[in-house]
């Protein structure tokens, strides 16, 4: 049931070859709680993985990887206007939500082609096209590591926030999410004023909005953009929109007068990093096996044997330019191993 010394290649979207000395894939709750209870790992390093799609792997795992594939789907509840859908952790995330855009549940279909797992969903509250995970998130159910036992955590205990949730944070490293819970609406709300989607939408000649019909055009603008990871490994976005004072914006602004921005409040905007990175020079670099993709300069790409170390080595130098140019810091939203 533990593997040892095998590569990580396949269980990560950058396709990095570093091993890992012990592996082990868990189906059920009591499957995880039996190897986490194992007394020949219990002072074993652990790393918990779902498919992988938000990690850089700079060098080999010294201790034991644990892929999450809990799976299901099932209704929970339902009204006249809304469902609960609950999900385990190892549902591959776009299969919920093609569930939820088939049967007419609403909410979802901005999230459409997002790589990933259910259950690593809300470490970092995904988002696209104006939706983030948190605006129909119901709770999730989490392993708590130290006592073993399972526990709930409503919205106002993620503490969401862009890219961001409580376990990325305080509670890193402490709990794993085993399912998570949605709240749907059977009455659809469209969003569809952010980027490319009501344009899309035009090109498809679609007359009738509807789910389907959002999902088809964020899935196509993504494919537009966002190399397959079965084609070329990369993780998505690298780094987050930076957010700056508005102070700052007003003083770039002078120098750079088609720089992008979003406001966040009255006195903070967010900057597109992938403009940021094109500006300084990045777009399409490639330095060997690996480089910045040539449409979306926001994504890192391995074109087959590269590192870790190099993407590292190079996600450095985009932030150092970065600096230099536009005086503004550059975080990552990957997470490196
Ligand atoms: N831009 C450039 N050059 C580039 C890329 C982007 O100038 O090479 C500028 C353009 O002005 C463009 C703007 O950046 O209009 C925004 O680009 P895009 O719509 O591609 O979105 P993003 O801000 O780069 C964010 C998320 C994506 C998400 C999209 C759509 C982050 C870090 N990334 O990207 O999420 O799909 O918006 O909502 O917030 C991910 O997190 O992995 C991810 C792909």
């Amino acid at each position: 049931m533990i593997q040892q010394n095998i590569s990580l290649k396949p269980y990560n979207t950058f396709g990095l070859d570093a091993t890992t000395k012990f592996f082990a894939e868990v189906n059920s709750v009591e499957e995880l709680r039996t190897i986490l209870q194992n007394p020949d790992y219990l002072l074993v390093e652990k790393l918990f993985l779902g498919e992988g799609s938000n990690i850089l792997l700079t060098k080999d795992f010294a201790g034991l990887v644990v892929k999450i594939n809990i799976k299901g789907i099932q209704k929970i509840d339902e009204d006249n206007t809304h469902i609960i859908i609950q999900a385990g952790a190892g549902e591959v995330w776009h299969d919920l939500v093609m569930y939820c855009v088939d049967n007419q549940y609403a909410g979802m279909e901005n999230l459409s082609l997002i790589p990933g797992t259910v259950g690593a969903a809300p470490m970092q509250n995904i988002g696209a096209y104006g939706v983030e995970i948190k605006d129909i998130f119901e709770e999730l159910q989490a392993l708590n590591l130290e006592t073993l036992a399972i526990e709930t955590f409503k919205l106002t205990d993620c503490h969401f926030g862009y890219r961001e949730s409580v376990f990325k944070h305080e509670f890193k490293g402490k709990y794993v999410i085993t399912s998570v819970t949605f709240k749907l609406s059977k009455e659809p709300i469209f969003k569809i004023s952010y980027g490319d989607i009501q344009k899309t939408l035009e090109e498809m000649g679609i007359k009738d909005l509807n789910i389907k019909a959002i999902s088809e055009a964020v899935i196509h603008i993504r494919k537009s953009k966002l190399p397959d990871p079965a084609e070329i490994g990369n993780s998505g976005s690298f780094f987050k929109n930076p957010e700056i004072p508005k102070t700052q914006y007003d003083t770039l602004k002078e120098k750079f007068e088609n720089i992008p921005s979003y406001p966040i409040n009255e006195s903070t905007v967010k900057i597109p990093a992938g403009w940021l990175i094109e500006q300084a020079g990045w777009k399409g670099f490639r330095d060997g096996r690996i480089g910045v993709h040539a449409r979306q300069a926001l994504v890192l790409v391995n074109y087959g044997g590269g590192t870790g170390e190099q993407i590292r080595a190079l996600s450095e130098k985009i932030q150092a330019s970065v600096q230099e140019k536009f005086g503004i810091s550059l975080s990552a939203e990957v997470n490196f191993v």
